[in-house]
């Protein structure tokens, strides 16, 4: 049987990058996002380029607790174990905490910390069947570091990392690792509209490649945190 990875918003992105790079390795792979019409390119472009392997997509707002729950149930339905979970799903409101506006912080909760929290309780589960897995939080640079402009988005990032030491905990003596991943700027949507060259930003190939051999560890190892920043600085 071949193993599974499920990376939440992987239509584009680190979250497409990390599947591309999986199912090169012959993993089978699912994920979610809310525009279906790209859905529905990643399966057709999977088909041609990983013939050997099944891409799996589902519809879901993981802002979206109920939706959420959608897709785990989705998940859960395929009867198989989950060998990895990528928590990527999430986005980026610039703001500060006194003059964003009203209801930022609960947004940014609900898309880049619940969604993770919910998918978690989801899959978690069906690793702990087999004994073994691995779960990734796609933190940031901004749970480590305050920056002007962070505002709600740096406390859920936070948030996220105080999360993953939590499972972490939790998880080890269920043989599956947690890894928080805090990458600095990494040329996605987020920045089209920065005019910075292409040298200021890492590329989701990067991040990919960390996260797969951070996977292809021994289970008697786990790598607890990823910091992972542009050779040139932070933006
Ligand atoms: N790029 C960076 O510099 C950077 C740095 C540090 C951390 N990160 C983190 O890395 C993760 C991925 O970011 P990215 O730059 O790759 O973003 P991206 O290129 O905008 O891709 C985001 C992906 O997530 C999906 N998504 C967004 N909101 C969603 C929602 N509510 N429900 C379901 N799917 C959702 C998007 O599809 P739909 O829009 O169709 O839903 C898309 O597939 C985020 O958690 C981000 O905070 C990024």
């Amino acid at each position: 049987m071949r193993k599974l990875i499920v990376v939440t918003g992987g239509s584009k992105g680190i979250g497409r990058a990390i599947l591309e790079k999986f199912a090169g390795q012959g993993f089978d792979v699912v994920t979610c996002a809310r525009n279906e019409t790209e859905l529905a390119d990643l399966e057709k472009s999977f088909r041609k380029a990983f013939p050997d392997i099944q891409a799996y997509t589902f519809k879901a707002d993981m802002s979206e607790k109920l939706q959420v729950k959608a897709f785990t149930a989705f998940i859960a339905g395929l009867g198989r174990s989950v060998d990895v979970l990528v928590n990527n799903a999430g986005y980026f409101l610039p703001g500060e905490i006194v003059t964003e506006p009203e209801g930022t912080l609960e947004s940014m909760i609900n898309a880049n910390l619940y969604s993770a929290y919910y998918t978690t309780r989801g899959i978690v589960p069906l690793m702990r069947q087999n004994k073994s897995g691995h779960v990734f939080n796609i933190c940031s640079i901004a749970s480590i570091k305050a920056y002007a402009n962070g505002g709600s988005y740096a406390i859920s990032k936070f948030a996220m990392l105080g999360m993953s030491k939590c499972l972490r905990e939790e998880l080890k003596n269920d043989g599956i690792r947690v890894t928080a991943v805090m990458p600095g700027a990494t040329k996605t949507r987020s920045w089209e509209a920065s005019d910075l060259p292409d040298e200021r930003f890492m590329t989701i190939e990067d991040i990919a490649e960390t996260i797969y051999t951070a996977n292809a560890l021994s289970p008697r190892s786990v790598v607890e945190e990823i910091i992972i920043r542009p050779q040139l600085g932070d933006i």
